[in-house]
């Protein structure tokens, strides 16, 4: 790939071109692109005609540009959070029947939980996941059942860092953050109250593809409701995907 004058590969250039967007900056036009990659503005303009023209990313009337359709295409074809997301569908709408709150599928991406769907119910409460969004390991009950059987080289990062507090309740303190993980690893649940939301308790369990843990499985239940119901049907639609995926369906 030829290099620009500052040594950065077109691919890297590409690269930083598509990281400008987030959950939260999903339109831009060119000039904001190049400002926020660090490109010349000739170089970014270039970069966003041709990724335009392959249908990468899409343009608006007023020349803003957006993520294009292609790329999620692309992106999704023969993916794991595909095969994943497909054996969780069906038992996720059965916890969603059983529990009638949000319900959630998170994987583990660079040191954050990843969420790779969430079905809503009319009534549920408050939920700040959304799909394609990220929480941190520690703040979330998905992310604490992931970090509590990632390896030890990533949980022992984790709690060398600074826990951010997120709210009143979030477990801040690494022993007993450790201590917390321990314990998930052997219940195979948690229940984090007011960990990222003051008004809302997680639910979370692993689930295993040939005997690694690759998802959670969560539900976002009103602060101070029962967590039961939500553990019991959790563990049973863990149960079921588990068996999606070990036959290879
Ligand atoms: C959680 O997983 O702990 C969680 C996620 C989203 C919320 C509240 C709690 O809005």
């Amino acid at each position: 790939m030829a290099n620009s004058g500052s040594g950065d590969s077109m691919t890297v250039r590409i690269v930083r071109v598509l990281e400008t967007f987030s959950a939260d900056r999903t339109v831009q036009t060119a000039a904001q692109i190049g400002r926020r990659a660090g490109l010349a503005s000739s170089t970014a303009h270039r970069i966003v005609d041709d990724l335009v023209d392959a249908g990468l990313l899409e343009r608006d009337d007023e020349h803003r540009v957006r993520l294009g359709l292609r790329l999620w295409e692309l992106a999704l074809r023969g993916s794991r959070a595909l095969r994943l997301r497909q054996a969780a569908l069906p038992h996720m709408e059965l916890v969603q029947t059983r529990v009638r709150e949000h319900t959630q599928l998170a994987v583990l991406e660079q040191e954050e939980a990843l969420f790779l769907e969430r079905l809503s119910h009319p009534e549920a409460g408050a939920n700040i996941t959304r799909v394609a969004g990220r929480l941190p390991l520690h703040a979330s009950s998905s992310g604490l059942v992931l970090l509590a059987f990632a390896s030890h080289e990533l949980r022992e990062r984790v709690l060398a860092a600074p826990l951010r507090r997120l709210a009143p309740e979030t477990v801040t303190d690494a022993a007993a953050l450790r201590r917390l993980l321990a314990e998930v690893r052997r219940s195979g649940y948690v229940v984090a109250a007011g960990s990222i939301e003051q008004v809302s308790t997680g639910v979370a369990v692993p689930i295993r593809d040939a005997g690694e843990v690759v998802a959670a499985l969560s539900v976002v239940l009103p602060r101070g409701a029962d967590p039961e119901v939500a553990i019991a049907a959790l563990r049973s639609a863990a149960r079921g995907i588990e068996a999606v995926l070990a036959s290879g369906r």
